[in-house]
């Protein structure tokens, strides 16, 4: 059993598999306080005294590994598990020992939680002790891949939130984040061979305003894509903290933006970019010229990104239109395909071989396992449990992100002055307590779960205010589930969670209350759906 008692003082979270405090000793940090790491270490050298240096204003010197009070260094024989850590703070300093660079990492994120929370202001507020108490913490993650989908599709997010916001996931030892970069409503990276993505494809004229029926709409344009050069700024600035950024391109549905800035993309003309929420019937053709089309966006995409897993989409494709259209039932004939569903499976396979020949693994939406799952192809489970389950049967890779346990645009609660409630409920104490392992799966089949993710829709969210209120405090939670391991237990969470809001509060996240709304919060008259 984990000792949890140190947790009633120094609110860890996520919650680490051991901590025990008590020891004699303590360090204070002054102006004097010099800090050491070995090669393997410097990153997290750098990122520590950027961060607690602008928080206290002390300057934290690196100094050599005798004199200095704080150390850090990297020991992949201590056996703390990938990505684990150590962290000492006695008498005699801080040392943290990390598996790997990672580890190294997530223990400077647990000594600066040891803080007071003004530790994650940018300037020093005066009057502070920056004091570390006398503790011993043993940790490292549950999960391999503990991701957050953003889609900066829908709403435009710009690069200044998205770092703000690996910040913050990795103040929660997230690990991973998945940018939904296309959809219907807008194309949000920059192609060089294609320029007409973003220069047509990232703005729409309008957009609709809630669900209700008929639609309503705003009469004002949004748009926004990042250049290439913002795209190796945001994963050079999360690799840096030890988060992997993975692109999705989705396809071949959701691809009404890319149709409107090339029409040969579709099977029907110039269409304009989606200003309504919902799935569209537009969808790409099954042409060599399209795969050709595509196989050069995801080369320039894997040029940017250096992530092991590329993202394809492959959800909510109708097939209305490969029905009716003379090119899609060629390809099925002339490739011997049962219907369109096989079709669609002969398209993310196409680009499965591609994405496979360069070295990576393509990941999709659990539609992919219609009509056949593409060899090498990791699964991302959304309606349900059931696309995650058939794929770790069938040996495939799974990363769960199940609608009712993981979709942060779904309604906190039932009241009334909830803004836009979609989906079904899911409070926080659902996201603590959801269990990421699918029942039933037997041990070898558990571990193809690579982990879980909480996806981030942003049909409703059209500001980061907004994009706050829908990830805070949930998020906090799902570290929990992706971290720690042992018993949840959301009665011993919750007062964690509270003074856990401090440090949200310092850091100025704009969270949803505990009690609920407050009266910005809310959107009166914009209807939502579920
Ligand atoms: C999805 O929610 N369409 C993956």
């Amino acid at each position: 059993m984990p000792d949890t008692s140190p947790f009633s003082t120094h609110p860890l979270v996520p919650r680490p598999a051991a901590a025990a405090t008590g020891g004699t000793g303590g360090l204070t940090l002054t102006a004097s306080t010099r800090v050491s790491a070995d090669p393997d270490a410097r990153g997290t050298l750098t990122w520590l005294q950027r961060e607690l240096g602008a928080a206290t204003g002390l300057p934290l010197s690196t100094g050599d590994e005798a004199s200095a009070q704080v150390r850090l260094s990297v020991d992949s024989e201590a056996g703390l598990g990938r990505e684990g850590y150590r962290l000492i703070v006695d008498g005699e300093g801080a040392i943290i020992v990390g598996n790997d660079p990672a580890g190294v990492f997530y223990g400077a994120q647990t000594l600066r939680q040891l803080l007071p929370a003004d530790v994650y202001r940018d300037a020093p507020v005066g009057g502070a002790e920056w004091t570390l108490p006398a503790v011993s913490v043993t940790d490292a993650p549950r999960f391999r891949w503990r991701g957050v989908m953003l889609d900066v599709a829908r709403h435009f997010v710009p690069k200044r939130e998205v770092l703000r916001f690996i910040d913050l996931l990795a103040m929660h030892k997230l690990n991973v984040l998945h940018l939904h970069l296309t959809d219907d409503q807008g194309w949000r990276v920059e192609i060089r061979r294609y320029p007409k993505l973003t220069r047509d494809g990232s703005w729409r004229t309008r957009s609709q305003v809630g669900a209700s029926k008929p639609p309503v709409f705003d009469d004002r344009p949004h748009g926004g894509f990042y250049t290439q050069d913002d795209i190796r700024e945001i994963v050079a600035y999360a690799d840096a903290r030890h988060v992997a950024v993975v692109p999705e391109i989705d396809v071949p549905g959701h691809s009404q933006a890319a149709i409107h800035a090339y029409p040969e993309l579709g099977e029907s003309g110039l269409i304009p970019v989606g200003t309504q929420w919902g799935v569209s019937e537009e969808v790409l053709a099954v042409t060599d010229e399209v795969l050709e089309f595509y196989r050069n966006v995801f080369d320039e995409l894997m040029e940017l990104f250096p992530s092991t897993y590329v993202h394809v989409g492959g959800d909510e494709c109708p097939k209305t239109q490969w029905k009716a259209s003379e090119s899609a039932q060629r390809r099925i004939k002339e490739e011997g395909l049962a219907d369109e569903d096989a079709l669609q499976s002969w398209f993310i396979r196409q680009l499965d071989a591609h994405l496979t020949s360069r070295g990576r693994r393509l990941v999709g939406w659990d539609e992919i396992l219609e009509g056949g799952l593409a060899d090498g192809a990791t699964v991302m489970s959304w309606r349900g449990e059931e696309g995650g389950v058939a794929a770790a049967r069938a040996g495939h890779d799974v990363v769960m992100s199940p609608t009712h346990t993981s979709y942060l645009d779904y309604r906190q609660s039932e009241a009334d002055d909830e803004p836009v409630k979609v989906g079904t409920l899911l409070r926080v104490e659902d996201v603590y307590l959801a269990e990421p392992v699918p029942s039933g799966l037997t041990e070898e089949e558990a571990g193809h779960v690579l982990g879980a993710q909480v996806n981030v829709w942003s049909e409703h969210l059209d500001t980061p205010r907004r994009l706050d209120y829908m990830v805070f405090p949930r998020l906090s939670a799902f570290a929990e589930q992706v971290w720690s391991s042992g018993e949840r237990d959301y009665a011993e969470f919750e007062p964690r969670l509270r003074r856990h809001l401090e440090r949200l509060d310092a850091a100025g996240v704009e969270y949803r209350p505990l009690e609920g709304p407050r009266p910005w919060h809310t959107r009166p008259g914009v209807v939502g759906w579920g």
